[in-house]
């Protein structure tokens, strides 16, 4: 089993709660089967793609902020990489095997469009050679997001309703989340592009929130903080960054073990959600 803990943190060493995240969801993603051609919608910076997939495995790379694309396009993960918008996806129908796309969606406030556009470039089924349709997979903060965040239940367990409220719609706007579509919700939204739910899986179990949610707040992260100043990019190079690196390395690769090898009980629900969709016409 590949250690996508220590490696994220490694790639995340200035914001270690990201790598905690990242590496729950990479444990879960990397479960999956990705059939070529392969699609990374909104690639970012390709880190995520290069700890998942590695070197050259990946047919595509599509973002539409220009500065992700040119790292990713250093990040030598794609074979092609190219600046465009999820909701005009500049191929033919049935282009691609495979759609990947991390903690994307939910940045896009209207994303049926963009779910139609991912069935149409997805390859049909040939009942003829029995080859099944193209799969769309897909990771977003799931319906129980807001409500697992440790301290909006700290906020209602002293019996302040509001307060949980704004603390949820403080995180929305930092993190820039704009929806948080149930497993049902994304099955109709699935069905109007033509694919169906094939899986929707809840990773991020509620201990592994609660201490993102405390562990943001501990690195200062989202707003001006001794740590943010110290990891600054502008410090970039500096002798204090490699040491800072490689404390949090050595001190949360441990730590944390016990929560990134965590999964969610069975029947219940956890911040984080895996979907699959197949294309089914
Ligand atoms: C949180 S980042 C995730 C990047 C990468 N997938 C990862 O896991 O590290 C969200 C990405 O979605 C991209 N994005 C936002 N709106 C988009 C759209 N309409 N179509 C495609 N990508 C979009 C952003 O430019 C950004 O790179």
């Amino acid at each position: 089993m590949r250690d996508f803990l220590t490696e994220l943190l490694t790639a995340y060493w200035f914001a270690p709660p990201v790598a905690l995240w990242r590496a729950v969801e990479l444990r879960t993603a990397t479960k999956e089967m990705y059939r070529h051609p392969l699609l990374d919608l909104g690639c970012g910076d390709g880190l995520v793609a290069q700890a998942l997939f590695g070197p050259a495995q990946v047919d595509v790379g599509l973002d539409p902020w220009a500065a992700q694309v040119r790292q990713a396009a250093r990040s030598g993960v794609y074979r092609r990489v190219q600046q465009a918008d999820g909701h005009r996806l500049p191929y033919p129908d049935g282009a691609f095997a495979t759609v990947f796309s991390n903690s994307v969606l939910e940045h896009i406030p209207d994303v049926a469009p963009v779910v139609r556009e991912v069935g149409r470039v997805l390859t049909p089924p040939d009942p003829g050679r029995g080859e099944p349709g193209g799969r769309f997979i897909f990771t977003v903060p799931s319906d129980a997001f807001r409500r697992l965040l440790h301290f909006y239940q700290a906020r209602r367990a002293m019996g302040d309703e509001e307060g949980a409220e704004r603390y949820a719609a403080e995180m929305d706007q930092w993190l820039v989340h704009h929806h948080y579509h149930t497993p049902q919700e994304w099955a109709d939204l699935l069905a109007e592009g033509g694919m169906v739910l094939e899986k929707a899986r809840y990773y991020i179990p509620e201990p592994v929130e609660h201490l993102w949610d405390r562990m943001n707040r501990r690195f200062g992260l989202g707003r001006r903080s001794l740590w943010g100043l110290l990891a600054s990019p502008r410090l970039r190079g500096l002798g204090h960054q490699r040491l800072l690196a490689r404390w949090v390395v050595h001190r949360f690769s441990r730590a944390w073990r016990p929560y990134y090898e965590m999964d969610v009980p069975p029947g219940e629900v956890g911040g984080g959600l895996l979907v699959v969709g197949r294309r089914a016409h």
